[in-house]
């Protein structure tokens, strides 16, 4: 007897179900992470907002809460990812995840402290260079996502990717998905899995301020917009009335106020100025970003924590997914993800023709 739901993405990161809360930037904190990963789901920490000693703190939480297996989130480019890789191996935590494409060398590295890679693609052939460069799983992320990765929509880029992939690692889809109709969907297609966003901020123990769940709640399917005027990047938002303001502020405004921007971002990430300057070179170097641009990329990151943690859902950014306008309640953790799998197994009967989800 098989379960088609115990997919090999299970066996490889020893979860339940084929279901990863993904790092999300303010959100996915201990608590969050935690609950999803003692739900039988793969939980995951975002660390890139995080300075080390808070990221071992909150490693530490979520360890006391739950044995289970659970990730953490960074960025490929972080000048100290070689010491937090350390750092987390020496705390046996299973997982790292990165949005940007890691090197091999960094991939490399991760494997030598002993963890697991999980790498965000949203191009066909990005995926192919992350499997060649050693990735262990791939989240193939659908425009309808955070805008990050690119426009492609799920439908189109999800088999693109498992075609390229050939079931050398496991591919979880992304990008709009909310509901156990979605997972039974990826698997059709061929995924191991689904890895959501937006779905877990919406949950009771997301930390997000319940004014601005509230602000998500209230949002339809078109009520989110892409723009590259927030941070340098496409990057989807709830359309509130901050996104007026920034994608019209005058260039000087936004020049005299990136030095206090980035010195705020400082403090609360742990880099050194030497890396803050680092930071803006980098983003002017590779993304080709004017100065007006690597100004609007210092107040980015203040202006999701002003709305994410401290509530302003009027001035402060909301990314989301455009899924969020789907989405209409706030469960528990655990009561969403046996829901999600109850309708999966439900969905499933519809082309496999068994009740339990068990496939004989
Ligand atoms: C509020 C928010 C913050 C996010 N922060 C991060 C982050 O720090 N690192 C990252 O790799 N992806 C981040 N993302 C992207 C998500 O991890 C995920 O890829 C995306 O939300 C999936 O799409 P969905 O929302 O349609 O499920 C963020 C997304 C949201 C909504």
């Amino acid at each position: 007897m098989s379960d088609w739901l115990r997919t090999p993405f299970c066996e490889r990161f020893a979860v339940r179900y084929p279901i990863v809360q993904t790092g999300m930037g303010w959100v996915s904190g201990a608590h969050l992470t935690a609950a999803t990963s003692a739900a039988g789901g793969l939980g995951i920490l975002a660390a890139v907002t995080l300075d080390e000693d808070a990221m071992v703190g909150a490693v530490a939480k979520v360890r006391a809460r739950t044995d289970a297996p659970f990730g953490v989130n960074l960025r490929p480019d972080q000048p100290d990812l070689p010491r937090r890789l350390d750092v987390l191996a020496e705390s046996r935590v299973p997982v790292v995840s990165f949005a940007g494409g890691p090197p091999a060398a960094v991939i490399e590295r991760v494997h030598a402290a002993g963890l697991l890679c999980v790498v965000t693609v949203g191009k066909p052939r990005h995926a192919e260079k992350m499997v060649d460069a050693g990735a262990d799983a791939l989240i193939a992320q659908g425009g309808e996502g955070g805008g990050h990765t690119g426009d492609i929509a799920t439908t189109l880029l999800l088999p693109a990717v498992l075609d390229v992939v050939a079931g050398r690692v496991p591919v979880l889809a992304a990008g709009g998905f909310a509901d156990g109709r979605g997972l039974a969907a990826a698997l059709a297609w061929g995924a191991d899995g689904v890895a959501m966003g937006t779905r877990f901020l919406l949950t009771r123990e997301s930390r997000v301020p319940e004014a601005v769940k509230r602000r998500y709640l209230a949002a339809g399917l078109s009520d989110t917009l892409v723009s590259d005027a927030f941070d340098g990047m496409p990057m989807r938002v709830l359309r509130t009335e901050a996104v007026g303001d920034l994608t019209t502020r005058p260039l000087l405004r936004r020049l005299l106020e990136a030095p206090r921007q980035a010195a705020q971002v400082r403090r609360i990430t742990g880099q050194s100025w030497l890396d803050v300057v680092r930071e803006g070179l980098r983003l002017r170097r590779r993304e080709g970003l004017s100065l007006e641009r690597t100004a609007r990329a210092a107040q980015a990151p203040l202006l999701i924590r002003s709305a994410l943690v401290e509530g302003d859902d009027v001035r402060g950014l909301l990314p989301t997914g455009q899924v969020a306008g789907a989405i209409t309640d706030l469960p528990g953790v655990a009561e969403l993800i046996e829901r999600i799998v109850a309708e999966a197994r439900r969905a499933g009967v519809r082309f496999t023709g068994v009740e339990s989800g068990v496939d004989a």
